[in-house]
């Protein structure tokens, strides 16, 4: 079937059935080339990092107004390894070590060379902030008790999704690090140090990233970034958590298109909020400014929270102290380019019964980003009537549709059989196929397909491929071989550019 977008525009592919095979199965025309995989040498003595999540595209030369379809600077998130593949089982220094440096993040130049995208070796712009990288820490939190008086800290890890700023600027989400505390026992990994947002410039090599305290610390999923009329920066972020939230960021300062300097302060210093759904309200996270968190008594009658730090290095505790709703399970968020709504993916949540999970919009109220009211509806729900399952990242087109891909259980929970493998979908967000969902593409055995983000041209689409074979149990028998290297049978996490797209324009 071919998916019908907008009126007058047609996404150009015959969308495919479920499957199991382990490849990357595309529709046809369509061809995937591996990029950057796992242990791949960038030059200057670097390599790529383990789980790649969040791709960012930054064109060569966007500093200077371009948008380069040919050469870029591509960001990597590596969110988690896999101690097996790996080879880190055994809890030593040197295993734990390696394992930190596997995390992080990866700053690699490409270009498109006859139409083949190739890693730039040794280009100056290549680097790992890896999980002992230095750090600063800004706003409320930093230098205060809750991160036990540091000003700067060592790495990041757990990066899932992320963002990009319109000043050329990562944000990298740290999500699920509170388990590192055991598997890195006795090598000073202090967990809140991490769960930040973590803004890296990738333009300049020597640069110190920055970890936002203003932003909360929870379970960062990512960090979608807008300007509202106003010139103020808001930053919708999802939790992701069963039962956690859905909050926003808005900076005091204004952003300059002029000053990149100063726009490089802007997420040091603003007001965190938090959705409550049965209101439709923004609820303000500030220790001086609601009334609410002041009152918050723990079980034993003592304050929950005596200054903005302890608010910001738990903000779920302090978003429901206030009576945010807890969701089922925030994933990706994303702008729709054309009306602004804000799209949110709600993964699933089995204790709910939300097996499939949905994607809500958000409206916000005089269609102003910095607005403490909004409505809300529901633009599409998982489950076998309409094919896809456990939306996980999101990203638009230009024109307005809609691309998610999924990240369903594997393994014994067979009531997500029918979505095959891991896929990408496409929904037209107007229209009569309005929320509904066509696959364009489906992953490996045991992979979650993520990060995606297109050239800004259209014809290549950059798509990370996690976790294959994921549930392989012994060296000798992978359940994938998705990427192994030739001699090899473990599969390899990696970058792949789909190529077929016969680029942005109007029909
Ligand atoms: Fe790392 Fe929320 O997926
Ligand atoms: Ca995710
Ligand atoms: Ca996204
Ligand atoms: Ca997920």
């Amino acid at each position: 079937e071919q998916p019908a977008g907008k009126p007058g525009l047609r996404a150009p592919f015959v969308s495919s059935k479920a499957t199991t095979a382990d490849t990357i199965t595309l529709p046809r025309g369509y061809s995937f080339q591996v990029l950057a995989p796992w242990g791949e040498d960038m030059g200057n003595g670097l390599s790529i990092g383990f789980n790649h999540d969040y791709v960012g595209y930054f064109p060569i030369d966007m500093l200077q107004g371009g948008k380069s379809s040919e050469d870029a600077l591509l960001t990597i998130n590596h969110e988690y390894v896999n101690p097996l593949f790996l080879g880190t089982i055994e809890r030593t220094p040197a295993n734990m070590e390696k394992e930190k440096r596997a995390m992080g993040v990866s700053v690699v130049r490409v270009k498109r060379v006859n139409g083949q995208w190739e890693i730039v070796k040794g280009d100056p712009h290549n680097r790992r902030i890896d999980g002992l990288a230095d750090i600063e820490l800004t706003g409320p939190a930093a230098g205060t008790p809750v991160v036990k008086g540091a000003r700067t800290v060592k790495g990041t890890i757990g990066n899932c999704s992320g963002g990009q700023t319109p000043w050329g600027t990562l944000l990298t989400c740290e999500e699920n690090v509170d388990g590192y505390t055991r598997q890195w026992e006795g090598t000073g990994y202090e967990a809140t140090h991490q769960g930040w947002i973590t803004e890296i410039d990738p333009f300049d090599p020597k640069s110190t990233p920055k970890k936002h305290t203003a932003m909360g610390r929870f379970r960062h999923e990512n960090a979608a970034v807008t300007i509202a009329k106003d010139g103020r920066v808001v930053v919708y972020m999802g939790d992701d958590m069963r039962d956690a939230c859905v909050y926003k960021y808005v900076s005091k300062g204004k952003y300059n298109a002029q000053d990149r300097k100063a726009n490089l302060n802007l997420l040091a210093e603003g007001d965190l909020y938090v959705a409550d759904f049965a209101a439709g309200k923004w609820l303000l996270l500030d220790y001086d400014r609601n009334p609410g968190l002041k009152s918050a008594k723990k079980s034993d009658g003592s304050p929950m929270f005596t200054s903005q730090a302890d608010i910001l290095v738990d903000a779920r505790a302090a978003a429901l102290a206030v009576k945010a709703t807890p969701t089922d399970r925030p994933e990706d968020i994303e702008i729709h380019p054309i009306t602004g709504e804000v799209y949110v993916a709600l993964t699933n949540n089995s204790v709910h019964g939300n097996y499939f999970g949905q994607i809500v919009k958000l409206t916000e109220d005089q269609n102003d980003w910095t607005s403490e009211k909004f409505r809300w509806e529901v633009f599409a729900v998982g489950g076998p009537q309409s094919g896809f399952s456990s939306p996980d990242n999101l990203v638009f087109d230009p024109y307005g549709n809609l691309w998610m891909v999924t990240d369903s259980g594997t393994g014994e929970d067979t009531i997500y059989d029918f979505l095959g493998n891991n896929s990408m979908f496409f929904f037209p967000t107007e229209g009569p196929n309005k929320g509904k969902a066509y696959r364009f593409c489906t992953g490996p055995v045991e992979a979650e397909m993520t990060g995606p983000v297109w050239s800004p041209d259209g014809k290549t689409l950059f798509l990370a491929i996690q976790h294959p074979g994921e549930d392989t149990q012994s060296l000798d028998n992978p359940t994938s071989t998705f990427a192994a290297l030739p001699g090899s049978r473990i599969p390899r996490p990696t970058l792949v550019a789909i190529s077929g797209f016969p680029g942005w324009k109007e029909a």
